[in-house]
């Protein structure tokens, strides 16, 4: 199988395009906004982009309910605002992942507009309907009595949200149809015509919504991976350039599926929440409530992370790469209960690791999640991940120049952290950013896959230390100082937040802090 040599050193910026940059005086951000902001990106080193969906949509899932997969919202622009946008991206070695959300539609689709039609036609088995309105078997979610169809549907997410049909692989009634059943191979050939329209145009690829949800009834994921499978070959054929990003969480499966990369997050497995998660994401083992390792209190356990990573690591390294954010549009920010020095560590350190790392655009500065706010476009509690971008301290926050309403409320407070400001003060968290970013892209050692040796990860205990070829890091988070024993090497220190010294194999390392060690080779 084909890779793309861009994979090893990117880096990610995921983009809210409602919240990044408004240039238009809507209050709303824009792709022209993206465009003006790649020089930033860059400066940030970030090499690549993830925007959320910036696609024709009722906006009921913020975008995630899509009514036409190839057209740019109004609100963002053109769809030639997308080809100047992959233009002036790619003069910049910026790469561009579009959000392809494969799953289901808005209910407000031209395809469910005729799937609903009570007369058979060329859409009515493009999504899942049972037989009649009163027939309602259980372990589905299903929409009844919604049109003058005789049938119930599927959703795949949010009711507005009808699921798209790829077919059952395993099938229990005569309205679930097999994977290969034209209607079947019918979506799946639309949602690729769907790829090649954006690839053609000069996207380099996809981050893929619910990548695993497109076969149902597939308990062994037979299905599912073969699809992928399928359009991967494809795209190894015709885009060999181009890369997609499942949002599947687990790994093993994604990669064995065909996907690039999948995305190391909150769900579907324990190691990302035991690592960054201060709250809701408890995890409890053999009764213990196992707190967060990136934490001031220093109550976490590394191990819990690492039994889990190693082993998605070995099964999936030289095949494809895990993706660690700082944060995305569905999760609390990492900001909330950390202080600045501590969000320098998790942000370090996720330039560090053998993963590709994925900057949360204003997780840089530490934007604040915003508490109390009313949900807006299906946001529910995530509403707080997704106000508007920080640049300077003035008016709205330079988000945008409008008098009127901002698509959600800026933080206004005086000392809500802001770029203008962190680009001047030194050491600031953006400027950390920007300096690992920066070591990450030097260095070969750094970058995705490759080596990733534990070197002291010890059960609840500080600090962790790894090796990465002739790099090794060590982090205390804790806020507290640690020491451990390391292999006695020729180690000069590279990069440091916050202290740490090495005399012979012992390592004392300082409360809140990451150091960086080269081993000089005479
Ligand atoms: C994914 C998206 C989320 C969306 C959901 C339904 O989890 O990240 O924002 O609501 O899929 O498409
Ligand atoms: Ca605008």
């Amino acid at each position: 199988m084909n890779m793309p040599t861009w994979l090893k050193n990117a880096v990610f910026y995921e983009i809210y395009p409602q919240s990044f940059y408004d240039t238009n005086g809507d209050g709303i951000g824009d792709l022209q906004g993206i465009i003006e902001k790649l020089d930033y990106i860059k400066s940030l080193g970030c090499n690549a982009i993830w925007i959320n969906p910036c696609f024709e949509s009722p906006f009921m899932d913020a975008g995630y309910d899509v009514s036409d997969y190839c057209k740019i919202a109004p609100r963002y622009g053109t769809n030639e605002d997308a080809k100047k946008l992959f233009d002036e991206a790619h003069k910049r070695g910026i790469h561009i992942l579009l959000d392809l959300v494969p799953g289901h539609t808005s209910d407000k689709h031209k395809w469910f507009e005729q799937s609903k039609q009570p007369e058979p036609n060329e859409f009515s088995d493009r999504y899942v309907w049972t037989g009649n309105a009163f027939d309602y078997p259980e372990g589905f979610r299903m929409m009844s009595g919604m049109s003058d169809r005789d049938g119930n549907y599927i959703v795949n997410f949010f009711n507005s949200q009808p699921a798209l049909n790829y077919g059952f692989e395993q099938r229990d009634y005569a309205w679930q149809l097999a994977p290969d059943h034209p209607a079947c191979r019918a979506t799946l050939e639309a949602m690729k015509q769907v790829m090649r329209f954006w690839m053609d145009m000069g996207c380099d690829g996809f981050r893929v919504d619910m990548a695993s949800s497109l076969i149902k009834n597939d308990p062994k994921k037979t299905g599912i991976k073969r699809l992928w499978q399928e359009v991967r070959s494809e795209l190894d054929r015709d885009y060999p350039d181009a890369a997609i990003l499942s949002e599947w969480s687990c790994a093993e499966d994604a990669i064995d599926a065909g996907f690039h990369m999948d995305f190391y997050i909150h769900f579907g497995s324990v190691g990302y929440n035991v690592l960054f998660q201060t709250e809701n994401y408890d995890y409890v083992d053999r009764g213990k409530t196992v707190k967060c390792f990136f934490q001031e209190n220093g109550e976490g356990d590394i191990t819990v992370f690492l039994d889990e990573f190693l082993r998605k690591y070995r099964y999936i390294n030289g095949r494809g790469y895990m993706c660690m954010p700082t944060g995305n549009h569905d999760m609390i920010r990492y900001s909330r209960r950390r202080s600045e020095e501590e969000m320098k560590l998790v942000a370090s350190f996720i330039m560090l690791m053998p993963t590709i790392p994925v900057v949360y655009y204003g997780d840089e500065i530490g934007m604040k999640y915003a508490e109390g706010l009313h949900s807006k476009e299906g946001g529910f509690f995530r509403t707080g991940s997704r106000t508007p971008m920080q640049w300077t301290d003035g008016e709205n926050k330079g988000f945008s120049t409008t008098k009127g309403d901002l698509y959600l409320p800026v933080d206004g407070r005086k000392d809500a952290p802001n770029v203008s400001e962190q680009e001047k003060r030194e050491g600031s968290l953006l400027q950390t950013v920007r300096a690992f970013a920066k070591l990450r892209d030097e260095e070969p050692d750094l970058q995705a896959g490759g080596e990733f040796e534990v070197v002291y990860g010890e059960k609840e205990k500080y600090p962790f230390v790894f090796r990465r070829g002739k790099f090794l890091v060590a982090v205390n988070p804790r806020g507290t100082d640690a020491a451990c024993n390391v292999p006695k090497r020729n180690y000069r220190v590279c990069k440091m937040i916050g202290s740490a010294e090495l005399n012979g194999s012992k390592l004392n390392i300082g409360k809140l802090s990451l150091v960086v060690f080269e081993e000089e080779i005479k």
